[in-house]
């Protein structure tokens, strides 16, 4: 089966790549992955030792130098067994993304690239197919978080945004061209990132028409799996939330490029918006995201939480999440490519909603609490 990543150089597809090589040479076990549990092996769901990656980037540094730099910086594996597992990366195919419409914090990682929307799109397109051929593939998003860019006419139709595309139009960015390319030759799309890639009612049409399926977005790893985790337990207790100040420290490549205002109101949005739709209130929020070097890959969430109970007294709970963002986000991303294999080879067609508990924002669907989720993705799997 083939995997391949938007975003192949970053701290997540590195780290996902030298651990599925890792663990194929018997180097480390299959730790915190979900889709490894014994019940999930009637499904026959892809090996790990049988995935095949390749995947497009924008940054010149070879894939070996950006995964060296990634377990390096942040102590997550040992660089003398790295060297081992060289010759097994440095044949990974990688391509040259596109950049259209990313913003400067983005473009300004990458050489000169001004491609119009529709060479960008016959470009991906060419490659996605030739990489993938006949054989399964899944496509998942795991670029820098693009600026926001609020609803447009373009996005409303499959037609609308297709001659959008021909009129290369600055309001469609490169994740959504990444994701009708994947869609439009039938390759099953992830979007783990908070950019729009397939969250726009053009692309899941073309989806639901092709019967191909999805889901994003924006993995939920650490701040907002606490959050949707404790929000439970305040409303069973009828406490009632007065305020929600959240603090994130990170020191990754993706701390940089969120340090942007565009880009960081699009991880703003998947981070806030959570908390209002499950209370059905909304108290008051507060989100910083700052860009602090010396953690590198090490996120630290500080988040602050004034709720109020019977009187109207009013009480604090406080915690600190200390996570390494990738270590947290692999095993996620691993589990979605074979979850949505296993979607495909079942016929599903559009969104798979029942994967909304690897989310942030999951498209299209109310059920936000990380146990509800659990419930909805294990009754998804039953039926298999
Ligand atoms: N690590 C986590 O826990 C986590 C959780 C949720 C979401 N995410 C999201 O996943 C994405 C990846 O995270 P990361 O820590 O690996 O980031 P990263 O900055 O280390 O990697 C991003 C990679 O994408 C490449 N890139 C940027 N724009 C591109 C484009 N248009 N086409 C092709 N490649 C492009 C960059 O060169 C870089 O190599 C980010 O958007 C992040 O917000 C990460």
């Amino acid at each position: 089966m083939k995997v391949w990543f938007i975003g192949i150089k970053g701290a997540v597809a590195t780290t996902i790549l030298v651990g599925v090589l890792a663990i194929k040479r018997g180097l480390s076990a299959p730790n915190g992955i979900l889709s490894e549990e014994k019940r999930f092996s009637r499904l026959n769901l892809a090996r790990l030792e049988d995935l095949q990656f390749g995947g497009h980037d924008i940054r010149g540094v070879t894939l070996y130098d950006a995964a060296y730099r990634n377990v390096s910086d942040n102590s997550t594996f040992d660089t003398m067994q790295l060297a081992e597992l060289k010759g097994e990366i440095d044949s990974i195919p990688v391509k040259c993304g596109i950049v259209n419409n990313c913003g400067d914090a983005i473009s300004s990682l990458c050489d000169n690239n001004t491609l119009t929307l529709s060479k960008a799109v016959n470009q991906v397109s060419q490659e996605l197919c030739q990489f993938a051929g006949d054989d399964s593939c899944v496509v998942v998003n795991l670029a820098s978080t693009e600026p926001y860019f609020a609803p447009q006419p373009e996005y409303a139709t499959l037609d609308s945004f297709e001659a959008a595309v021909k009129a290369n139009s600055k309001k469609i960015p490169a994740s959504a061209i990444y994701a009708y390319c994947a869609i439009k030759n039938g390759l099953p799309y992830v979007n783990f990132t908070p950019s729009m890639g397939n969250d726009i009612p053009a692309i899941k049409e073309l989806a639901n028409t092709l019967g191909v399926p999805h889901c994003g977005k924006d993995g939920k790893t650490g701040e907002t799996l606490v959050k949707t985790a404790l929000v439970p337990m305040f409303k069973h207790r009828h406490l009632t939330i007065d305020g929600w100040y959240g603090s994130n420290i990170l020191g990754n490549l993706d701390g940089q490029i969120l340090r942007h205002p565009d880009n960081k109101q699009s991880k703003l949005i998947t981070k806030t918006s959570v908390l209002p739709r499950m209370l059905g209130y909304e108290p008051h929020l507060g989100s910083r995201i700052d860009y602090f070097p010396p953690l590198s890959d090490h996120k630290v969430a500080w988040d602050f939480i004034s709720f109020k109970g019977f009187l109207g007294h009013r009480m604090n709970m406080q915690f600190t999440w200390q996570g390494c963002d990738s270590i947290l986000a692999a095993p996620l991303v691993i589990d979605l490519i074979r979850f949505m294999e296993l979607a495909q080879r079942n016929g599903a067609r559009g969104l798979v909603d029942p994967l909304a508990v690897y989310f942030k924002d999951p498209l299209d669907i109310d059920v936000l609490d990380l146990c509800s989720q659990y419930t909805l993705f294990n009754e998804w799997i039953e039926q298999f």
